[in-house]
């Protein structure tokens, strides 16, 4: 596929502007199976017809669509297991010292298709005794498409293939339909609030979460973006809260006053406790 500069650029910079995630020049190749997919929805023959249709005018859908298939969503079940393994072992029995009672708020921020607040409900579910019904999860990400999946909560076999025990797939998901489709249980599915959010436009709340998951998603942002999300982060959690980043994510280079804790060899970035 041959693509001119100019359209590499033009959709660069808007995926750029809307969403943070940066293609540089060199990396301008990766776009090219993002326009084949976009072709393909739109049912075009060529990138530059492609490009005449976004830059004639952009609608809601046609953002919405672009962002979809812009975005990355590549998740799974108890991704990197520490984590989760973390959240019961070491954050709840700190939090449950400065916040006994109360309910406590989760947020996994770019949750995708939501194997990442799903595992987090069964590991609270399976390994925090009462704690479980003292969680309040919510779950966002900017892609409608990968929110939509999530919402409606059935996973087909390769999904369950990546990173679920059978143990558990055998107690908290029941066969759906056809073969090979898998749906959470409703006690998992209903406790977990959906919604869309964009870490770099929408405006966060204040001290609201004991813990937010935000993991693999600031590996594609600029350090200026990085920056203002985890500062926004570090604002919206409650004193003695919790950040959880992904493997390979850290704070160098940002100068946000988290302090550092250590759980089986994993960092964990905590608010201070006031
Ligand atoms: C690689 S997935 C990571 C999913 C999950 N956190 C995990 O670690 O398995 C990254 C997610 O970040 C979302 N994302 C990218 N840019 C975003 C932004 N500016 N605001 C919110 N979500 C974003 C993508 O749509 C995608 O679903």
């Amino acid at each position: 596929m041959k693509v001119s500069n100019h359209i590499y650029k033009f959709f660069a910079d808007y995926i750029y502007k809307h969403t943070g995630i940066t293609y540089l020049e060199k990396d301008y190749y990766r776009l090219d199976s993002r326009f084949k997919d976009l072709m393909d929805f739109f049912e075009l023959d060529s990138v530059d017809e492609l490009y005449n249709k976004y830059k004639a005018s952009i609608s809601p859908d046609m953002h919405a669509v672009l962002i979809n298939f812009s975005t990355n969503n590549e998740t799974y079940f108890f991704r990197d297991k520490k984590p989760f393994k973390a959240l019961t072992k070491h954050i709840l029995p700190e939090l449950n010292t400065k916040y006994p009672m109360g309910m406590l708020n989760i947020w996994s921020c770019a949750s995708s298709t939501g194997q990442e607040p799903v595992s987090i409900l069964m590991q609270l579910k399976d390994h925090a005794g009462k704690d479980f019904t003292r969680v309040n999860i919510k779950a966002s990400d900017i892609s409608e498409r990968a929110l939509s999946k999530a919402k409606v909560g059935i996973y087909n076999g390769l999904d369950i293939q990546r990173g679920l025990p059978i143990t558990l797939l055998m107690k908290h998901f029941e066969q759906e339909g056809e073969e090979n489709s898998w749906k959470i249980s409703s006690d998992i599915l209903s406790k977990i609030n959906y919604f869309s959010f964009n870490l770099l436009t929408d405006s966060f709340p204040k001290a609201s979460y004991h813990v937010i998951f935000c993991r693999n998603v600031l590996i594609y942002q600029d350090m200026d973006n990085k920056r203002e999300i985890l500062k926004n982060m570090f604002d919206a959690l409650k004193p003695g809260g919790y950040l959880l980043l992904g493997n390979g994510e850290s704070l160098i280079g940002i100068s946000v006053p988290f302090e550092k804790e250590s759980y089986d060899g994993l960092t964990l970035y905590r608010k201070p406790v006031e």
